[in-house]
């Protein structure tokens, strides 16, 4: 990144309308500048900073694979009364919007090289998942991880993300992927687990020994599934978080996301639990 305040113009390629309420869309965003395209490489945790002309920006996980290097996808949760995510979802196809990135450290993909890799999601957090998911399985990489173990939860059936690749992950031999829910009607048809997620993690019992774990959702998922990882013998340092402070520069100058010492922007937002539990617990 040459300039990391200058954002680069991106056209909306594609929009999907994820869940059933409606609340969460992915954008596929291409580059109008061929030398934008170029430059821009990323590993997957990363985030950027989008903005919608005169309404602002915000950060939002890259949802796509660093494989992918044509377009780039944020998957957006509505937030009630939030300018930059209901004009986000209020743009259609073929609208220019700003992006701005890749920044932060994202997750350490060399370093989990040769390991099981335990991948627990909840909520629309998954969208980081989804790039560490889609890279981690690519022809190129997939034999240079172990074991791979995905633990997906969401409320209900009709609030889980990427359906399509959700079907593709389940028919392949190569990973394990748990689909679990906290509630479902007979009209859901619903076949996966009904449970949340540290309650379905606990059951499948991933070996610790030689693995990583990489846990992103709700606060109070994370709450519960870290006793369960503990319980497991998961090694503080090889369990790896994400956090979603709020931000402003995203570059680690305005002093808006620290944590203790850190910069959950330049820093982050990837941490080992170890690194966290050595930090007051503002988070
Ligand atoms: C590293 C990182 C990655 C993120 N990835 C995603 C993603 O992939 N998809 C996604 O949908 N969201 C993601 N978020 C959250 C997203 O940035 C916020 O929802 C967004 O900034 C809200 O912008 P807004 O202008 O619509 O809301 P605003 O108008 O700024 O605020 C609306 C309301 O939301 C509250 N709010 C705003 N930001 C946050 C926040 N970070 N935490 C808690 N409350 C907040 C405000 O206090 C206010 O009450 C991420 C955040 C971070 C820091
Ligand atoms: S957002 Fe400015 S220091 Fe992190």
């Amino acid at each position: 990144m040459k300039n990391p305040y200058l954002p680069m113009p991106m056209r909306i390629d594609h929009i999907t309308v994820e869940t059933s309420d409606g609340n969460i869309k992915t954008f596929t965003l291409s580059f109008i500048r061929d030398e934008d395209r170029q430059a821009f490489r990323f590993i997957p945790g990363q985030f950027a900073e989008v903005g919608v002309f005169g309404k602002g920006e915000a950060p939002f996980g890259i949802a796509s694979s660093p494989l992918e290097t044509e377009r780039v996808a944020f998957t957006v949760n509505r937030v009630p009364g939030g300018v930059v995510t209901t004009a986000l979802h209020a743009a259609g196809v073929g609208d220019i919007v700003s992006m701005r990135g890749p920044l932060g450290n994202g997750f350490p993909v060399r370093a989990m090289e040769g390991h099981d890799v335990v991948i627990i999601g909840g909520g629309f957090a998954f969208t980081i998942l989804r790039s560490l998911m889609n890279y981690l399985t690519h022809p190129s990489n997939r034999e240079r991880y172990r074991r791979i173990r995905v633990v997906y939860g969401a409320r209900e059936p009709g609030l889980l993300l990427y359906k399509d690749e959700l079907a593709a992950w389940q028919r392949r031999q190569d990973l394990e992927l748990t689909l679990t829910v906290d509630r479902c009607t007979v009209a859901d048809e619903w076949t996966g687990c009904v449970g949340v997620v540290p309650r379905i993690v606990e059951e499948i019992k991933p070996e610790a020994a030689n693995a990583f774990a990489v846990v992103c959702g709700p606060p109070v998922m994370i709450r519960f599934t870290l006793p369960v990882l503990e319980k497991l013998g998961f090694a503080p340092e090889r369990v790896l978080l994400s956090l979603e402070m709020r931000m402003k520069c995203g570059i680690g100058m305005c002093g808006r996301c620290n944590v203790g010492h850190k910069y959950v922007c330049k820093d982050g937002p990837v941490f080992t639990l170890a690194e966290l539990n050595a930090l007051p617990a503002e988070y």
